[in-house]
């Protein structure tokens, strides 16, 4: 979703004329978009400040720095003491007025530190909806934003605010601008994408499933994809969508965070293990090749040894194609930072050690099981060798070819013929 905001970010600079600079010393505007999901992320802004004050200090003309993003949401009291030479803080929800206001800072001389951090998520995509200029072959598309879970460890209800879907029409239309501009892939993002609830074109309400029937139909679009989803949200019409969508890809992202059920309550994640597997054999029913992604938690507050062989357990009887996994790290305002039994640094470190050891195997055995095997790839970007291109299958595995008639943007049969260390080696069948 960041990457989302700082496109549409360079998208409205772009409209008034303003251009990407080369580098950072070329630049009269520095913008970081931040994230506030873990602790690192966040205080690695602080370090990033730290080499641009230097750069403010010794630059003669316009060095203007915003900071926008969730932990500019979250931390605007910080980086004012911390970093007062900032010249612009904005949340998530005010990235829209990023173009006037810098333009207010290259013309006038503002002494304070401009801050906007009220949550206006209508206002943003009214405001961003017309400022597309795309320039990759596979994007994302925001369709819902926010969260009304509150999951006792996250942040994102604090920073981006309660639910909001955006209406059917308009992300028809980015859809279908984005398509003029030549993409061929697009990512339906939200928080909770499952749970996306828009007003639909004659006037009712719209779910993710019927939403994705209706950009199906768009001439010119070769592949959709959504994330990220709620296994509580998870129904039947989707399940459908999957066996009757062609473009759309049998690859689910589902993060299920734990296996224990003792946990997932804590999480308040509002599922159970019995009903996480009943969605993994729903979409599988559907769709016999469908594979999953998901994230884990290892260490959340009281995770015993028995939790942590019940995520182990989960882990071997979903089999995964992809997943990412973290140490469970306080976050402020969140219930679970308050929680007792919070573990220690060596158990997270060693529980995580051990979990990974298990997705990393899980994908590699994916990797490997691909050989043989036919993909559509869509191709996105020329490799390192001569007539070498790389692109993406249907399971997001980097595929790369050598061929002679291959355009970026096109999508072709490729029947894999071995693994390398991070990608998928293929010749094109015709
Ligand atoms: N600690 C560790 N991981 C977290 N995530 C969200 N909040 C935290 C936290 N406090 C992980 C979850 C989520 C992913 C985006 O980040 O697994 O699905
Ligand atoms: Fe965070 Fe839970 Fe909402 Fe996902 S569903 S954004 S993990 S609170």
């Amino acid at each position: 979703m960041n990457s989302y905001d700082s496109q549409r970010i360079s998208d409205t600079f772009m409209g008034s004329g303003h251009k990407i600079a080369k580098s950072i010393n070329e630049a009269d505007v520095v913008v970081l978009n931040t994230c506030s999901i873990r602790e690192k992320a966040d205080e690695k802004i602080f370090s990033d400040l730290g080499r641009l004050k230097s750069i403010k200090e010794r630059s003669s003309g316009n060095f203007i720095i915003v900071v926008v993003g969730c932990m500019a949401q979250l931390r605007s009291q910080d980086i004012l003491k911390r970093a007062p030479y900032v010249d612009a803080i904005l949340g998530p929800q005010n990235i829209q007025q990023i173009n006037a206001i810098v333009d207010d800072l290259i013309k006038n001389k503002v002494l304070d530190t401009i801050v906007f951090t009220s949550m206006n998520v209508e206002d943003k995509f009214a405001q961003l909806r017309n400022k597309i200029s795309s320039r990759n072959v596979s994007e994302f598309l925001t369709i819902q934003e926010g969260c009304n879970n509150f999951c006792t460890y996250c942040v994102v209800p604090n920073t981006r605010g309660r639910e909001f879907s955006r209406n059917v029409s308009d992300i028809i239309n980015e859809a279908k601008n984005l398509i003029s501009l030549g993409v061929k892939e697009i990512t339906l993002l939200g928080q909770n994408v499952n749970s996306y609830s828009g007003k639909s074109l004659d006037g009712g309400t719209c779910n993710l499933a019927h939403l994705l029937f209706e950009l199906a139909n768009i001439h010119g679009l070769k592949r959709l994809r959504y994330t990220t989803s709620h296994p509580k949200d998870v129904d039947y019409s989707i399940a459908k969508a999957h066996k009757e969508i062609e473009i759309l890809t049998p690859f689910v992202h589902l993060p299920v965070q734990s296996g224990s059920n003792n946990v997932l309550k804590k999480m308040n994640r509002k599922y159970t293990r019995e009903e996480y597997f009943k969605c993994i054999d729903m979409l599988r029913e559907h769709r016999t090749d469908m594979a999953f992604s998901s994230d884990f938690i290892v260490g959340f507050p009281g995770e015993t040894d028995d939790d942590f062989q019940q995520t182990l357990e989960l882990i071997k009887k979903v089999n995964y194609a992809q997943s990412y996994s973290f140490k469970y790290n306080p976050r402020p305002n969140t219930a679970a930072a308050l929680m007792d039994n919070q573990i220690s640094e060596d158990v997270k470190s060693e529980r995580l050690r051990i979990l990974q050891d298990l997705l990393n195997d899980q994908q590699s055995k994916f990797n490997q099981n691909s050989v043989g095997h036919r993909f559509q790839v869509l191709f996105v970007k020329s490799g390192k060798h001569e007539k070498q291109f790389v692109g993406r299958n249907e399971y997001s595995q980097a595929v790369s070819v050598r061929a002679n008639n291959i355009s970026i943007g096109d999508i072709a049969n490729v029947k894999i013929t071995e693994t390398a260390s991070h990608s998928l080696i293929g010749a094109i069948e015709l």
